[in-house]
């Protein structure tokens, strides 16, 4: 159990793989951010499709606050993706909640690297993460990317973490 320090107080936070009745969140959570275009929102069939990659922050009446996805892709290279935590919750610590136990995850699941497609590289590199030419990502990434209605000039920056690499790195969490 974490804690978070939201409107003042402290609550718990439990961050919990995600279960079919959660879809409907999940879906709710990032269609905020679909809107504003910083990024893609889930639809009912692919959150149903992706259920199994899913991690999610759990208030303790329930509620979810936040997500985020470890999708194998190629290889043992995991993408990490659909990262989101409510609006009205930002700056509590529920994001890096998210993102440590996303990656304690991909380690334990026997990826050696990590990569996502984001707008926010400062938020990533935060945990490890450096800017990657695109091209170095293997070909799969881009069979979704040309269904995106931005491709191909969506200014997403690619970032890769290699988990030996991060770890000899001073001041870089690991688990
Ligand atoms: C990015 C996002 C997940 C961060 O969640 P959050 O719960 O507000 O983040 P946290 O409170 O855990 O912040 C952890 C650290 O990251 C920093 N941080 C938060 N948002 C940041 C951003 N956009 N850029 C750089 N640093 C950021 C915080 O200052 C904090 O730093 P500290 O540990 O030194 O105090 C959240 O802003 C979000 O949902 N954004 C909209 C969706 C999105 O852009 N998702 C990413 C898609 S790839």
């Amino acid at each position: 159990m974490n804690t978070g320090f939201l409107k003042g107080h402290v609550v718990e936070i439990a961050i919990r793989r995600a279960r079919l009745p959660d879809v409907g969140a999940l879906v709710a959570l990032t269609k905020p951010f679909g809107a504003e275009g910083i990024m893609i929102p889930l639809s009912i069939g692919d959150t149903l499709e992706r259920i199994r990659s899913f991690l999610v922050a759990c208030l303790p009446d329930g509620t979810i606050a936040g997500c985020v996805a470890v999708d194998a892709t190629w290889d043992l290279l995991v993408e990490i993706r659909s990262l989101a935590v409510e609006k009205a919750r930002h700056g509590a610590g529920i994001g890096r909640m998210l993102m440590e136990a996303a990656l304690a995850d991909a380690r334990e699941f026997g990826a050696k690297e990590a990569f996502t497609l984001t707008y926010v590289p400062d938020f990533f590199s935060r945990f490890g993460f450096e800017t990657v030419n695109r091209d170095t990502l293997p070909h799969k990434v881009w069979l979704v990317c040309v269904k995106c209605p931005k491709f191909p000039d969506c200014g997403e920056v690619a970032m890769k973490l290699r988990f030996e690499e991060a770890e000899a790195r001073p001041g870089v969490p690991h688990s």
